[in-house]
């Protein structure tokens, strides 16, 4: 009801700041940190690339979370509803949830892929426990993975299991569900990554890793590389998806927004260099390649675990804390959804858990059968462009590079300049200096950027 705005009461809120950062961190904390940030970075030359998603972060990545956390505080409902009392409080049209809208969408497509690749993590926990890597080859580890890809079957069962473990946490609702999933996952996940580290500091190539994320070679960094850099910011803090909105509705008054988005933002990137610097020592020790592409986790560290010292037990953490890292990262793309449906419907929080969880599982299939079954099948294969593309594919193009910078954008744009600054002054409650810095940045700078990379990624 409105009634409860201004204090949330009767939604109920975070019972601490730290449970907003905790779940907020573990939203952003995924497979976009563990598995995607060592493959960019591998693929686009180390250093310099770093450098530059870390000014990305800064400039375009926090500016962007504090709008979307202001806007669910601001409006207390689930962010379709929030934008258009913000909109609507701020005499603008309510057509501007539209970016809500468009994120809520992205953010249900997402989980039904995202889904299948959390089910490939569960899998591995099983095959790295059960001693599956020992002794391996290239030949019999791209074998597990090629068999894994080419069962139906297979796939069918890690994704319903993914799939229900997130609907499980999100049924249980705020307190119950994503908070104490929150709470324990994270700390564990740092400390599993840690240990990652310090395993990784023995293979006697520690250092070799250290200068590669960390000394740019900006010789090795195309403008391409730079705009790769940029998207990835996006991604890997969860924003264009209404995330930070849903969550930001719970968070109390008296919460700093930006001191808040600064800790997730670093939590996010601590975790992804961890990542970098448990990862690479690996990759080196064995000879492997860092511009491996995708299966840099799949494939190649698999075969690093089965022929080190204790690889079953540091192979059987690593898929353990991918596993984590997705779980409340699913967990946090089925929020918005289900709030939507929960208070737009007379169903209750569990039924519309179960509502949007099963729609979801259903339209994840198309992206299963899109490894095996329909490989061939290319539904836009007329234009030259997306020749060759699968429905999963699609689905990761369309909201990747179109869906998520164009609500991006849209609520940069509208925070910027379509909110009255009082009322961002008010809630943002900065001092004087760091306010007029982050208006500059989300009216000017943050636009700029996004409408490039936009660009690039639908003419480049
Ligand atoms: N930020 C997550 C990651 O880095 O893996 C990925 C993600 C989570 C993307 C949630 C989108 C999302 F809504
Ligand atoms: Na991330």
């Amino acid at each position: 009801s409105a009634s409860d705005n201004g204090t949330g009461a009767a939604r109920g809120l975070w019972s601490s700041r730290m449970a907003f950062i905790l779940a907020a961190a573990g939203s952003a904390v995924g497979l976009g940190n563990i598995w995607k940030f060592p493959y960019v970075t591998g693929e686009n030359g180390g250093g310099a690339f770093v450098l530059v998603y870390l000014l990305c972060i800064a400039i375009i990545g926090i500016p962007i979370m504090m709008s979307e956390v202001f806007l669910g505080r601001n409006g207390r409902h689930n962010p379709i509803t929030s934008m258009r009392l913000v909109a609507e409080r701020n005499l603008r049209s309510p057509l501007w949830r539209i970016s809500a809208v468009v994120g809520m969408i992205a953010a249900f497509v997402i989980l039904s892929f995202y889904s299948v690749i959390g089910g490939w993590s569960a899998s591995y926990i099983g095959h790295a426990a059960m001693g599956d890597f020992s002794g391996g080859t290239a030949e019999s580890i791209g074998e597990l993975f090629g068999g894994l890809l080419s069962s139906p079957g297979q796939l069918l069962i890690w994704h319903t299991i993914f799939m229900g473990l997130v609907v499980l946490v999100v049924s249980r609702g705020l307190k119950g569900g994503l908070e104490r999933v929150a709470t324990i996952l994270m700390p564990a996940l740092f400390i599993l990554l840690l240990l990652a580290v310090g395993y990784a500091a023995t293979t006697g190539h520690f250092g070799e890793a250290v200068s590669f994320l960390f000394t740019p070679d900006f010789g090795a960094l195309s403008i391409s590389g730079v705009l790769i850099a940029l998207g990835h910011a996006f991604f890997t803090l969860s924003l264009g998806m209404a995330i930070m909105m849903a969550y930001g509705s719970y968070l109390g008054r008296d919460v700093s927004i930006a001191r808040t988005a600064v800790s997730v933002a670093i939590m996010d990137t601590v975790v992804a260099l961890l990542a970098g610097l448990a990862i690479f020592p690996v990759v080196f020790a064995n000879g492997l390649e860092a511009g491996a592409g995708p299966g840099l986790i799949f494939q190649t560290l698999p075969l690093a675990f089965g022929n080190m010292p204790m690889g079953t037990l540091f192979g059987t953490l690593f898929f353990v804390l991918l596993l984590f890292a997705a779980w409340t990262s699913g967990i946090s793309l089925l929020e918005p959804v289900v709030e939507w449906v929960e208070e737009k419907t007379s169903l209750a929080r569990t039924g519309s858990a179960i509502l949007v969880g099963l729609l979801c599982w259903l339209l994840g299939i198309t992206s299963i059968l899109s490894l095996n079954l329909w490989a061939d099948v290319a539904p836009l294969g007329m234009f030259e462009r997306f020749e060759g593309k699968t429905i999963f594919d699609l689905l990761d193009f369309f909201t990747a590079n179109i869906m998520l910078p164009l609500s991006g954008l849209l609520t940069a744009i509208f925070v910027g300049w379509f909110v009255a600054k009082e009322s961002l002054k008010l809630d943002l409650a900065l001092d004087g200096g760091a306010f007029s810095l982050w208006y500059g940045l989300i009216r000017f700078v943050t636009p700029v950027a996004v409408i490039i990379v936009f660009a690039y990624n639908l003419f480049g």
